[in-house]
């Protein structure tokens, strides 16, 4: 499992962390990677795909679309179709970002394991288990091959 993460402020980052946590109980080979360190190499090497990132004018965070932009057309070459899942740091909103997601997705195809998850607000103790809880909840299903 891969966990590719764009952060400026460092609440992304923070939720990544968590996530990365989550899924190192379940899956010790598990990667963690800012997206400007990824590329389609990594990807090609995972087995599932954990995003966390902003969302950032109503978009997916800059870094995280160059990272998307990069290994678009080289993993639709590969034929590569993984299970990701989308978390999401966010001010107010995040459905922006998610949509965006879903629909560059949809061109490489990747499936969407779980459904998004959106933490609006700067991240505390709550929400950062809940953060651990979805990369645990991505490394255990894809362990279990039921994505
Ligand atoms: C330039 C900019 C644009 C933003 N646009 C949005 C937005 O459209 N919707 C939203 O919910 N939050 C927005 N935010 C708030 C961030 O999503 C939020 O602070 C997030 O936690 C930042 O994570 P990061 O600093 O770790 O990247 C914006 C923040 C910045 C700096």
């Amino acid at each position: 499992m891969l966990i590719v993460y764009h952060s400026q402020s460092g609440s992304a980052a923070k939720l990544a962390a968590a996530g990365f946590e989550g899924a190192l109980e379940h899956d010790p080979k598990v990667r963690f990677l800012r997206a400007a360190d990824a590329g389609t190499a990594e990807v090609l090497a995972s087995t599932g795909l954990l995003l966390v990132c902003a969302e950032n004018s109503g978009r997916l965070a800059g870094g995280m679309k160059d990272f998307l932009d990069r290994i678009f057309y080289p993993l639709i070459e590969q034929q590569c179709s993984l299970p990701y899942a989308l978390l999401v740091s966010a001010g107010n909103d995040g459905r922006g970002a998610v949509a965006e997601a879903q629909r560059i997705f949809k061109g490489i195809p990747f499936t969407e394991a779980l459904e998004p998850l959106i933490i609006r607000g700067v991240p505390d103790d709550g929400v950062l288990q809940n953060a651990r809880e979805y990369g645990a909840g991505l490394a255990t299903g894809l362990e279990m091959g039921i994505f």
